[in-house]
């Protein structure tokens, strides 16, 4: 039996009170526990999660990650198991996933998962009876690292709102740029796009910003050897206020004329076969010489190889590794916020452990038709078949582009049909699913497309009437 409890699988299961309620309890870490000539170092030990285990289970190479959430929960006096090498664990002997986070739950209070597969943390969790932290999988999202980063923006900002974050480098394989942006986007940060050619943002992270954070994008440029430069106008969960911006308004210009944080990340070659073929940017004296970047905090989750000139870990605006180094407050505040230690109510409990989606769910066996079309996602893991199904949110914040999105990976298919068991009549409308009652709803099954309906011996027609 899983008991319900809160997880952490996305920066988006943490509500933005949440996380600032998490900063605050850093900062008491810190302020308590800090290094008297490096504050943002903790230094010392408490006792606050004495008794309590940690278990990291690693499935993919880490440092910071890993060992910040290990040296949290020592420095909290709480105790560690670790599974750092999947070639030395049961997985090596064909155990899935989700059987192995049922047995470590009964090792461990709290469990951190990595993993190369899009996805997978939110499948432990529906099998975990603890909390589980995602501790990055695949290219979907890196929460943890997002709190790190916003921690430091926080330190040298006085608000995320019209923070100007240019963010640079592989911003379609990145999981740590995933989270980011839609915790800036709904802090009301500005963001601007320097991908690497080819290395663009993965078209549904964009989508999300534009139709479900209310984002405002203006036109892509080049500028500085960055192939393009796409600019995102975000107007802080305030839609009604986008008609306020006079037309006309070159906000692309006014926003970039200062740029606050240069967020750097490497090519993410284990998630793009390891080849590259355009130039990747470079991070370096030169290109900060711009006024613009005069005062810019200059960020990068590391490891760095090479886009991040070492010449610039003596000026002023490197902060990547005090960024690292408040990997262990964050983490103990997150900790103690997941374990209510110290009899803290930080974040709210909801049922299933995650707060309870506004869309239609849709949850069919995997056989039954469309499949994430996402070919790194858990739900492709042979190991993992066994315990997944085709689980997707519809999606209608844009009526007229309804989509479905996968509960484990969170991408988004487009094109569709829906077909309904009883009447065999599929179409590609949406729209009139809406109509539909609640038995009805259970009576739907999703395809890839025409042809795959029509191979069921589904026929074209209203879903809803059995008649026409
Ligand atoms: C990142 C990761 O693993 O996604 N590292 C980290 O956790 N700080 C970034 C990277 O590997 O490039």
């Amino acid at each position: 039996m899983v008991k319900p409890t809160r997880h952490i699988a996305s920066i988006n299961d943490l509500s933005k009170t949440e996380i600032t309620g998490i900063f605050d309890l850093a900062q008491t870490y810190l302020d308590t526990l800090h290094d008297p000539i490096l504050p943002y170092r903790v230094a010392r030990s408490c006792d606050a999660a004495s008794g309590a285990v940690l278990a990291t289970l690693f499935y993919e190479p880490s440092t910071r990650t890993r060992l910040s959430f290990e040296s949290a929960m020592l420095r909290m006096g709480g105790r560690v198991i670790s599974s750092a090498d999947s070639g030395a664990s049961s997985a090596a002997k064909g155990e899935s996933l989700a059987d192995t986070v049922r047995v470590v739950s009964n090792y461990a209070d709290v469990i951190v998962v990595r993993h190369p597969r899009d996805g997978a943390a939110r499948l432990a969790a529906d099998y975990c009876s603890v909390p589980v932290i995602n501790g990055g999988d695949g290219s979907h999202e890196h929460p943890t690292q997002t709190l790190c980063d916003l921690f430091t923006l926080n330190k040298r900002n006085s608000s995320f709102k019209n923070l100007n974050v240019a963010i640079s480098g592989d911003l379609r394989g990145s999981r740590t740029i995933h989270s980011l942006v839609y915790a800036l986007a709904r802090f009301g940060a500005n963001i601007i796009l320097m991908p690497a050619k080819g290395l663009e943002l993965p078209s549904h992270v964009f989508n999300r910003l534009r139709d479900e954070m209310h984002c405002r994008m203006t036109p892509a440029q080049s500028e500085n050897g960055h192939a393009s430069i796409d600019a995102l106008y975000v107007t802080a969960n305030a839609p009604h206020q986008l008609s306020l911006i006079p037309e006309g308004v070159d906000i692309h210009v006014r926003m970039t004329s200062r740029v606050d944080a240069v967020y750097v990340t490497r090519f993410q070659k284990e998630r793009s076969g390891g080849k590259i073929e355009n130039t990747y940017p470079t991070v370096n004296a030169e290109f900060l010489s711009d006024a613009k970047y005069s005062n810019a905090s200059v960020m990068h989750p590391l490891p760095r190889v090479g886009e991040l000139d070492q010449s610039m870990d003596t000026d002023k605006r490197a902060t990547y590794f005090e960024q690292a180094a408040y990997g262990v407050p964050i983490r103990m505040a997150l900790i103690s916020a997941l374990l209510g230690l110290q009899n803290n109510h930080l974040l709210k409990s909801y049922d299933g452990g995650f707060p309870s989606s506004k869309a239609l769910s849709i949850d069919q066996h995997l056989d039954a038709g469309i499949q994430c079309q996402n070919a790194n996602c858990i739900v492709h893991d042979t190991l993992e078949q066994p315990y997944v199904r085709s689980k997707f949110s519809l999606i209608s914040s844009v009526p007229e582009r309804s989509k479905l999105r996968c509960v484990y990976c969170e991408t988004d298919i487009e094109h569709f049909v829906v077909g309904n068991v009883e009447t065999r009549k599929f179409t590609a409308n949406v729209a009139q699913i809406n109509a539909a009652t609640s038995r009805q709803l259970k009576q739907f099954v999703f395809f890839k497309d025409d042809q795959a309906a029509l191979a069921r011996d589904y026929r074209s027609g209203d879903p809803l009437n059995a008649g026409r």
